[in-house]
Formats: structure tokens, C-alpha cells, sequence
């Protein structure tokens, strides 16, 4: 169910009117629902434990890229979530979230030396390696510290995901994880390197992902590599599936968690009875936008209504720094008025910030009924919003709420133009 909706005509947050975070927060403000977040996890993880999972045979790492306030990872870790990270940053805000290092995977293709060091350090679950040369600076690094560094390796199954070609990330030319035929040969490196421990297999075929359909056929692949791998003595003891799948952001309808990890379960079992004597496989998961993206909205005001020659412009106080997918995917994000509007004839509009972009657009051809003040919420933007956001045109971030019940608690502030330059110094 959604945690945005209407009551007494105005737009809510859970108890919350959108307009009383306005008029408290400013705006633009991103909108977090912690009942949807929590209920977005636990489709997970109830899913695991309704087909006989428990903590040591399943592990939901959340995908921190897709929204890394530490408020939410503190709230998923409690939670009972693992940390699926690309960078140092990120570890250290799991580990300012309170988050265990137990239970983070890291991935990403260019992990620098200095990461390495960092993630050994605090001796996570795992390494989601994506290349040979990788596997070297990865060995030479746990030697240099005198550990072994577990790895999964990210195999590349080569599947069509169907999904935008900027976030489609299994077919073979992208610049993600290993081939599929050249698998076999850096599972051989890598179990040939004295500071490398072979301990899983990973891949990521892409996000927005609607059906599941390309997921089970990666899984197949990885299934037969696996017991490739078995023959020649090389056991992986988790299999990661990834995240990637889609959210509803304009009448779709992605596969429900819960059925989706239905049917990977029966074929994983299927294949341990068959294969493994029933022993058990440890089943990883990376979830982002679909934890995150319907928890979230983005609230602004509109600033101007401009009449143009051929359109109609919303210009709102939002703008592409804010909510890049638009700009950077031709994303399409549902806009929603805060006070509940019924016009049918209502004008067309394109919703755009500040920004001196022609690509700065948020909503194009909008049926809205709004005037200049009028509050929008733009909606599905708890992924890849604020983590995307920058501060092209000194623009300070916006600032993060979280909605609980009938509360409000301000999760990270708006910054102030000062903050954009505190960093920099002039010339002697
Ligand atoms: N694991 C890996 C290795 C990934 O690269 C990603 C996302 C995820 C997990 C989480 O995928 P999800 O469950 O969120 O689909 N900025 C784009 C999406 C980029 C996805 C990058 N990788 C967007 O706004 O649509």
C-alpha cells in the first residue's frame, strides 16, 4: 500500500500533511515513509523465512548507493539488513548507521587500494570482485595486512534484462563483472592467490526490472557454473543474485517480491536436493529502488507559472540537481498536487527547475490544476534522488524527513550556500 495519500484533501505522509513539512522544513524536501520502508524490507526478508530461510542461509544487503542517509541504513539495519556498498564512503556510513561490517558485501569495478584496506580492516563478509587485475591489487593488499580476502566474483550471465540500456548492466558489453566463458579461468586465478578465499558467486543484471523472468535465467547460469566450479574443487558457499527489481513509477506492475523469491528458492532447492544431497547454499540479495523508491517523494513549490509560445511551464524550486533521473534517463516520475485538485480541464504543463539546462525538467505534459505557491510532490523519488543529487549552480542540497506516524524527524539538514564553498580557499 502506498504511505502517500490523500486525506481531507490534502496530501500525507503517513499522519503528516506534506504542506506542515513545507511550511517547517522548506522546500524542496525529500520525503521518507518509515512504515514503507519498513514494509518494502520485510518483504524480503519475510519471503526468506517463509521458504525456510533464517539468518545464516539468507542475507538481504541493502543497496546503499540507491539512498545512503545513515537515518535510513540505521533503520534497515535494525531491521536485521546487511550493506551491499561501491565505495569506502559508503562503509563508513554503514558503519556510522550502526551497521555491522559482518554483513556487507562490496562491489564496484574500480575499488581502490585504499578501500581494500579499509574493508579489511573492519573484515567484511565479502569482496564482489569484478575482474583479474582486481583479484592481484585485492591479493597484494590482504597480504600487506596479513589476511585473506573472501570474494565472490561478479560473473556477467549475459542476459537481457529489458530494461533501460543505462541501467542494464548482465549483457556483454558493459563494463560489469566477469564473462561467462571467462569465469571458470579467474575462479582458477583466484583460488591460485594465497591472501584470496573463494566464498561465493555474485552477478547484477540490471534495476527496474519488471518481470523476474531474466533473474531465474541468470540464476541458471550461475547454478551450472557452480557445479563446474564443484568439479574442479572450487566450492562457493553463497550465491548473490543481486538486486534489480522495478517499482511502480508509471501504472507498472512489477513482480511481487514474495513470488519472485518464491520461485528462485523452489529452483535453488530443487538443485541442492538434486545435486548437494539437500546441503544447503547461503542465498544473498542487493536490493535498492525497490526498498527505497516508493518510500520516498520529492516536495517543492512552484515558483512561476510560464506561459510559452508552445507549452506551459510549472518552474518549481526543485530542479535537476535535486532529481536527476529525468534529466539523465527520461525517468518518468507521477506528480502529485499537495491540496487535491479535481479540474478536468486543467493545462498542461512541464514541470522544470532553475537550473540553466535545457534538460532541467522534473514532468513533461502534466495535466495539472496549480497556481503559482502550490505545492507538488514528485513522486517515487526515495532511490536514486538524493544520492544522484549535486550542486550544479551552487545549489544546496535539499533537505531529508522522515514520516512516523504523526511525526517528523528531520534527517539531514538543507544546505546553506556556505557549506557548497567551505571547502574551497583563494589564491595567496
Ligand atoms: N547491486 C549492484 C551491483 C548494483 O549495481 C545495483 C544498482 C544494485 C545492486 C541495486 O539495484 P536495484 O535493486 O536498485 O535495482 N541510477 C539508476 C539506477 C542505477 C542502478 C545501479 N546499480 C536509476 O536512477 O534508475
Amino acid at each position: 500500500m502506498s504511505h502517500f495519500s490523500y486525506r481531507n484533501g490534502i496530501l500525507h505522509g503517513e499522519d503528516v500533511p506534506l504542506n506542515t513539512i513545507a511550511r517547517d522544513f522548506g522546500s524542496p524536501t525529500y520525503v521518507y515513509s518509515k512504515a514503507a520502508l519498513t514494509e518494502h524490507f520485510r518483504a524480503y526478508a519475510d519471503a526468506c523465512k517463509a521458504n525456510g530461510r533464517d539468518d545464516t542461509s539468507s542475507l538481504v544487503c541493502y543497496s546503499v548507493k540507491s539512498n545512503s542517509n545513515i537515518a535510513v541504513l540505521n533503520l534497515l539495519n535494525k531491521l536485521g539488513s546487511g550493506f551491499d556498498i561501491v565505495s569506502g564512503g559508503e562503509l563508513l556510513r554503514v558503519l556510522a548507521a550502526g551497521g555491522s561490517p559482518r554483513k556487507v558485501i562490496f562491489s564496484g569495478v574500480g575499488k581502490s587500494r585504499e578501500e581494500m584496506r579499509l574493508a579489511l580492516s573492519h573484515d567484511i563478509l565479502c569482496f564482489n570482485v569484478e575482474s583479474i587485475p582486481e583479484l592481484h591489487r585485492l591479493n597484494e593488499v590482504a597480504a600487506e595486512l596479513g589476511k585473506r580476502a573472501p570474494i565472490s566474483l561478479r560473473v556477467n550471465p549475459n542476459v537481457d534484462a529489458k530494461t533501460h540500456p543505462y541501467i542494464s548492466t548482465g549483457l556483454k558489453d558493459n563494463k560489469f563483472g566477469v564473462a561467462y566463458e571467462d569465469a571458470l579461468e579467474t575462479y582458477r586465478v583466484a583460488a591460485s592467490l594465497p591472501h584470496i578465499d573463494v566464498t561465493g558467486i555474485d552477478c547484477h543484471i540490471g534495476s527496474q526490472l519488471l518481470d523476474d523472468a531474466p533473474l531465474l535465467e541468470a540464476v541458471d547460469k550461475l547454478i551450472e557454473l557452480i557445479d563446474t566450479l564443484a568439479a574442479e574443487g572450487i566450492h562457493v558457499h553463497h550465491l548473490d543474485i543481486g538486486g534489480g527489481i522495478g517499482i511502480n513509477y508509471n501504472n507498472d506492475q512489477p513482480v511481487a517480491v514474495g513470488d519472485y523469491l518464491s520461485r528462485l528458492f523452489a529452483k535453488i532447492d530443487a538443485w541442492r536436493k538434486a545435486k548437494y544431497d539437500n546441503a544447503p547454499i547461503k542465498v544473498l540479495f542487493e536490493p535498492g529502488r525497490s526498498i527505497v523508491g516508493n518510500a520516498g517523494i520529492l516536495l517543492t513549490e512552484v515558483q512561476f507559472i510560464k506561459h510559452g509560445e508552445t507549452k506551459n511551464f510549472a518552474i518549481v524550486d526543485a530542479a535537476m540537481n535535486d532529481l536527476m533521473r529525468p534529466a539523465m534517463y527520461e525517468a518518468w516520475h507521477g506528480v502529485q498536487t499537495v491540496k487535491q485538485t479535481t479540474d478536468d480541464n486543467a493545462p498542461v504543463y512541464d514541470v522544470v527547475g532553475p537550473v540553466c539546462e535545457s534538460g532541467d525538467w522534473l514532468a513533461r505534459d502534466r495535466a495539472l490544476a496549480i497556481e503559482q505557491g502550490d505545492l507538488l510532490a514528485i513522486m517515487s523519488a526515495g532511490a536514486y534522488g538524493m544520492t544522484m543529487s549535486s550542486n550544479y549552480n551552487t545549489r544546496g542540497r535539499a533537505a531529508e524527513v522522515i514520516v512516523d506516524g504523526k511525526e517528523v524527524h528531520l534527517i539531514r539538514k538543507r544546505e546553506s550556500p556556505a557549506d557548497l564553498f567551505a571547502l574551497e580557499s583563494l589564491l595567496p
